[in-house]
């Protein structure tokens, strides 16, 4: 029987432990803090829950226009807090289940290389495990910004963002990334002043740039304040919180916020693993792996964030399954192109495949095909018609390159997408495939339409 040692039991390493476990092997997970990782514990998850309760209470808040008038509607924050927990807890639970019906043995205490064929588990019950493979999922920790006032009680990260013991009345954020703009609709919809301080021309740099903007504009209209093109320089103790110096252009900015939150990265989490000692390869602090997420180290693999390729839950999971089936001897399929990404603002933003500025700087030969919401019914309901569904096609064979969704569910409705991109799906077949009425999924088979210049609900251009 194999022996694979997976160490780091978040959502990449569990799921390799279970599927290892699936394909015959002996398997022992090693996990010095919580089973579930930054995704259960500080990640996906909690934030979901908080922004869960944010939706609900703007739902209630801003019924009026549909007919439901609350009156003195209030927020318990502990009881928010609370139920995230529970969640949380509840998830984590059901892991650890998981991992015991699969025969997976836990080992608690840090982990680390004593050799390509070897794990040292260190704390309270110190032991050395042989291993004919090792799956390195240790993942990532937030970036450090090291600016004059980074010390300062009130400068935070993500996992303290977490957990305020209120919602502050303000809030600057430093990064317009997905955690930075997650967190600015979270606290706004709770009723906190909130800045968002980014770095480069527009928010949310890797999604699609036409879509970014209309996601933008959207939390603009609900208040958030951004400064783009802006660089922290100092953050310094004020009478009433916190204020940032913001270098902008020529221009200095100040902000005043009760609370200053740094959400400008993570990065892979290496230390006190023994890579350099076990000579595993590494290039700009992320473990090199080839396309079966193996290191250079023969037998040792890494998978998710601690391989700095796609920082995302779901792609931890499927390349922990891919590289436990090539360690098995198996034939892995791991297709990195049908990776969904979302971010869950209100309403919510999807993606797959490549984004138009992708696709130019590829020189690909593409036409775009783009259904606005307002011409959805479902979507007109749910939440005014705001957004849209953008496709890349090939403008050759019409072959789907990407998608994009701005939109109420767009996170579900994103997987016919990666599935439309597995099958090598052309704008032809999304035509063809029968949407049910009245779903927000319509807009998809529209968008599909629009990219032959045909969409049924929406006016043709005008000709000139
Ligand atoms: P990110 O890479 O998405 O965004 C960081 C942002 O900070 C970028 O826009 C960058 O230009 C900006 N930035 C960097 N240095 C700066 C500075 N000194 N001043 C101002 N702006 C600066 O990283 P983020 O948001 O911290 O998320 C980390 C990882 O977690 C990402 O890979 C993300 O995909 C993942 N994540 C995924 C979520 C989801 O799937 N819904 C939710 C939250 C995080």
């Amino acid at each position: 029987m194999k022996r694979i040692v997976v160490i780091g039991g978040g959502p990449g390493g569990y799921v390799a432990a279970i599927r290892a476990a699936q394909l015959g092997a002996e398997v022992r997970l090693v996990e010095s803090e919580h089973i579930g990782g930054t995704c259960l514990n500080v990640g996906c998850i909690p934030t979901k829950a908080l922004l869960h309760a944010a939706e609900l209470y703007h739902a209630v808040t801003h019924g009026a226009s549909h007919g439901i008038k609350a009156g003195n509607v209030t927020v318990d924050w502990q009881a928010v807090l609370a139920r995230k927990r529970a969640v949380v807890t509840r998830l984590v639970r059901g892991v650890e289940g998981l991992l015991k019906a699969n025969g997976v043995t836990v080992h608690r205490g840090p982990g680390a290389l004593a050799g390509p064929r070897a794990v040292a588990v260190g704390g309270e019950n110190p032991v050395t495990l042989e291993a004919d493979a090792i799956i390195l999922a240790t993942g990532s920790e937030p970036v450090r910004l090291n600016f004059p006032g980074h010390d300062l009680p009130g400068v935070i990260d993500s996992t303290a963002a977490l957990a305020l013991p209120a919602v502050p009345a303000s809030l600057a954020i430093v990064g317009g990334g997905v955690i930075g703009v997650e967190f600015a609709a979270l606290y706004r919809a709770f009723g906190a002043e909130v800045t968002v301080i980014e770095m480069l021309p527009q928010i949310l740099p890797p999604v699609d740039g036409e879509i970014a903007a209309l996601v933008r504009a959207h939390l603009a209209k609900q208040g958030i304040k951004f400064l783009t093109g802006a660089r922290l320089d100092e953050v310094k103790q004020a009478a009433n919180g916190l204020t940032a110096i913001v270098a902008a252009g020529d221009q200095s900015e100040e902000i005043t916020a009760e609370k200053i939150l740094i959400a400008v990265g993570r990065r892979p989490r290496t230390a006190g693993l023994g890579l350099e000692a076990a000579g595993v390869a590494l290039e700009r602090g992320r473990v090199t792996v080839d396309a079966n997420f193996a290191t250079n180290i023969p037998g040792v693999y890494a998978i998710g964030d601690v391989n700095g390729l796609i920082m995302l839950a779901h792609a931890a999971s499927a390349q922990g399954i891919a590289a436990v089936e090539h360690a098995l001897g198996h034939r892995a399929a791991y297709h990195g192109h049908t990776i969904p990404a979302c971010i869950y603002t209100s309403p919510e933003v999807a993606g797959v495949g490549l984004t138009e500025e992708t696709a130019k700087a590829r020189g690909l030969a593409y036409h775009t095909g783009i259904f606005p919401l307002a011409g959805n019914g479902k979507a007109l309901i749910e939440s005014g018609g705001t957004g849209q569904v953008k496709i890349i096609a090939g403008a050759k064979h019409g072959e789907i390159l990407g998608v994009h969704i701005f939109g109420p569910r767009a996170t579900d409705l994103i997987a016919e997408a990666a599935l439309a991109l597995r099958l090598e799906a052309t704008v032809d077949e999304l035509i063809t495939t029968i949407h049910a009425h009245p779903t927000v999924s319509e807009a998809i088979g529209e968008a599909a339409l629009a990219v032959t210049g045909a969409a049924i609900h929406w006016p043709p251009a005008r000709k000139s």
